[in-house]
C-alpha cells in the first residue's frame, strides 16, 4: 500500500519544515526573555504529540516486518529504531527544560540551546536513513497484507494535530509562523 509510503514522505516534508525552523531562526535560541521560545516549547510538543506516537511508530513496524523478511540489513533495521528511541527520549526531555526555562528557572542557556540543535540535527539525519534505506525496501517488499497490518494499528490512525484538519488551538501560533514562513519562502510543497 504506497499510501502509508507518501504518507510518510509527506510528514518528512512538513519536519524537516520544523527542523528549518528550529535552525534558521535566532530569535528561537533559548533565551528565556526572548517572547518566540514559546514557540520552540509548542514545536517540541507537537514533535511529542504527533511523530513520537505515530510517525516513528509506523515505520517501526515497517522496519519489523522488513527485518522478518530479511530485506533489511539489521544494522539499518536496528539503527532506525535506536534513532527513534532516541528522538523520543530526547524531546520529552528537552521538552521539559524548555518549559523550565520559559518559567525562568535556572537553565544552563548553552546547553538546551545545543542539545535542540543536536535534536534537529539527529531528526533530519533519521529522515535521510529512512528515505534511503526503509522506504526503498518496504516498497518492494512488503505485501498487501503487510501494509493492512500497519494500517490496522491506532498509530497509523492518530490525526495530525498541527497540519491536518483544523489545527489545534495548542498549535495555532506554530501553524500561523510556518504558513508564513512558506509565504516569504515561497515554498511550493503543500502541508
Ligand atoms: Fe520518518
Amino acid at each position: 500500500m504506497r499510501t502509508i509510503i507518501e504518507k510518510l514522505c509527506t510528514e518528512h516534508v512538513r519536519l524537516a519544515r520544523l527542523v528549518r525552523l528550529i535552525n534558521g531562526h535566532s530569535c528561537l535560541r533559548t533565551d528565556a526573555s526572548a517572547p518566540n521560545i514559546a514557540l520552540l516549547v509548542d514545536v517540541l510538543c507537537y514533535l511529542t504529540r504527533f511523530p513520537d506516537i505515530s510517525h516513528h511508530v509506523i515505520e517501526d513496524r515497517m522496519v519489523e516486518k522488513l527485518l522478518a523478511k530479511k530485506a533489511l540489513s539489521i544494522e539499518f533495521g536496528h539503527e532506525i529504531e535506536t534513532q527513534h528511541q532516541t528522538l523520543i527520549r530526547d524531546g520529552r526531555d528537552l521538552l521539559q527544560d524548555l518549559e523550565s526555562a520559559v518559567r525562568g528557572e535556572n537553565m544552563s542557556q548553552e546547553l538546551v540551546d545545543s542539545r535542540v540543535r543536536l535534536y534537529a540535527e539527529r531528526l533530519r539525519h533519521n529522515m535521510v536513513i529512512e528515505e534511503l534505506t526503509l522506504f526503498p525496501a518496504a516498497e518492494k517488499n512488503l505485501n498487501d497484507q503487510d501494509w493492512r497490518e500497519i494500517a490496522s494499528t491506532g498509530a497509523y490512525g492518530q490525526t495530525d494535530p498541527l497540519f491536518e484538519g483544523a489545527v489545534d488551538e495548542r498549535f495555532a501560533q506554530l501553524y500561523r509562523v510556518i504558513t508564513a514562513e512558506a509565504t516569504v519562502a515561497s515554498v511550493e510543497e503543500p502541508f
